[in-house]
């Protein structure tokens, strides 16, 4: 538990991901006995109505997204200290009320100033709502902590990120600001630190020396739905590789930091991130794939014209000593053939074939991180075939960490909550992994701007076009789809 009380003020109140992920976090943290003793929140939206209705419509969405059985008592003992208030985010006398509120709320339950302000609403509110913050002195001098959480996007590219930043940096300094990346809230993505840094069997063999390329993959099943017009402006590029992909390849390629601390993961992060080669225009096409799926330009708030990528794959080197040579190659996707994320570290063959079978390559040695939907691992190396006859299988260390029901792994949004309550940061993006993924990505759509010439058609329910696998198989490689 969390001993310092805080006040919750959530932006967006009656928005999706607020009834998906932020309250069902809340409960789930209840249900656990994680929450604060004074934890009391406050959501504003711009719909009149009362607190009743607000909570039973929550409740309702408890009972839907919960990954527990909902106990009435233990949520309304949570739904008590959840108010909600209506203005619009420019009202000046919302923020006034709001002040008020806090004030009493303070006195009520010892928050002492403590604030987690959440902004969950879409990004062109993100800044204006901070600077409200900051008119109306809803941020109490030499009082706790207050604390402000940023969905994504963070930007649409460098520019626009950098005066976001700007922004909010007038009110809040980079320390209390949280940017989210809820990727780097989910349990096997916690776990590749883990795995790299408190075992001794990988991390000697994590370089160039060993490995023969890394592959990143988060496909996805669902089209667009109803995101068509948020999408139409971001696309794979930005929607998933900028933040989701990047941290992934940050975090499965980065050095040991110095310390289990934010600043120092981050600043190895940070490094990685800078030390993406981008490939020469001319080669561009060795590196980048993009496709549409067939029925994205009929989906709803899509042009019929629309040259928006919905699958992107990257064909990636670091420069940097541990690296050299290697090939990260990422690729993300919607309406795909499987619904999978995953890390797929694949190793070099041994030096010299010992075995005939092997003559022409042994099955690789492949590490396996699965994020999602399975959680686990698997590491898959050569054995013998039982038998008279000389023959090599490969078989498969399987560590499942969620096929066990009982093992109901937290949502991401929990852990990410608690962090900004307890003020730890390394599980959110600082700003300079922002500006350097923004760069990197940047340059790809600047090189890619001839967008409706390169983008390729693939049916839905497939692996995505052509163009990807080429991408891969020119090198003699492919994509594991485990
Ligand atoms: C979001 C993207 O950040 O991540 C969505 O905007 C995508 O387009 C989603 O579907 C994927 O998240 P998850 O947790 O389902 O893998």
């Amino acid at each position: 538990t969390i001993n310092q009380s805080c006040s919750m003020i959530i932006f967006g109140g009656t928005g999706d991901l607020t009834h998906r992920k932020l309250i069902p976090a809340l409960y789930h943290l209840m249900y656990q006995g994680m929450l604060p003793e004074g934890f009391t929140v406050i959501s504003v939206g711009r719909q009149q109505k009362s607190n009743t209705d607000y909570r039973e419509e929550l409740y309702q969405s408890v009972l839907k997204y919960s990954r527990f059985q909902v106990q009435k008592v233990l949520w309304d003992r949570l739904s008590e200290r959840i108010y909600y208030r209506a203005f619009s985010f420019d009202e000046e006398d919302g923020y006034e009320k709001l002040k008020a509120d806090l004030l009493q709320i303070d006195q009520m339950y010892n928050t002492a100033g403590n604030r987690l302000y959440y902004l969950a609403v879409s990004p062109e509110n993100f800044a204006p709502i901070v600077e409200k913050i900051k008119e109306h002195n809803l941020i109490p001098e030499n009082e706790g902590w207050q604390r402000v959480v940023i969905e994504k996007p963070f930007g649409q590219d460098l520019p626009s990120a950098q005066r976001l930043n700007k922004r909010i940096g007038k009110v809040f300094s980079e320390k209390d600001t949280y940017r989210i990346d809820h990727y780097l809230g989910k349990e096997m993505i916690q776990n590749i630190m883990v795995i790299r840094f408190a075992n001794t069997i990988f991390e000697p063999l994590w370089n160039y020396q060993y490995i023969d390329h890394i592959q990143i993959t988060a496909a996805e099943t669902e089209g667009v739905g109803s995101r068509g017009g948020y999408y139409e402006k971001a696309g794979a590029l930005r929607d998933m590789v900028q933040n989701h992909l990047l941290q992934l390849l940050a975090i499965a390629a980065m050095e040991p930091p110095e310390k289990n601390d934010a600043e120092s993961i981050r600043d190895e992060k940070v490094r990685i991130l800078r030390a993406i080669h981008f490939p020469k225009a001319s080669a561009i096409g060795r590196h980048v794939a993009l496709g549409q799926y067939s029925g994205y330009r009929q989906e709803e708030k899509v042009s019929p014209q629309s040259t928006t990528e919905t699958y992107v794959a990257l064909k990636l080197f670091l420069d940097c000593d541990r690296w050299r040579g290697v090939p990260f190659y990422i690729r993300t996707g919607k309406k795909l053939e499987q619904k999978t994320s995953q890390i797929v570290v694949q190793f070099k063959q041994p030096p010299k074939p010992f075995y005939k079978e092997c003559e022409e390559g042994c099955n690789p040695n492949l590490l396996v991180i699965k994020i999602q939907p399975e959680e686990g691992t698997v590491l898959q190396f050569n054995a013998k075939k039982p038998g008279n006859l000389q023959q090599i299988l490969p078989v498969g260390m399987n560590f499942c960490q969620n096929c066990n029901l009982e093992n109901n792994s937290p949502e991401a949004y929990e852990k990410l909550l608690l962090d900004v309550m307890s003020g730890d940061a390394s599980r959110f993006t600082r700003w300079d992994e922002v500006e350097y993924s923004w760069r990197f990505i940047d340059e790809i759509s600047n090189c890619c701007s001839n967008k409706a010439e390169l983008i390729e058609n693939y049916s839905a329910g497939s692996w995505g076009p052509q163009q990807g696998q080429q991408l891969i198989e020119r090198s003699g490689r492919k994509w594991w789809n485990l």
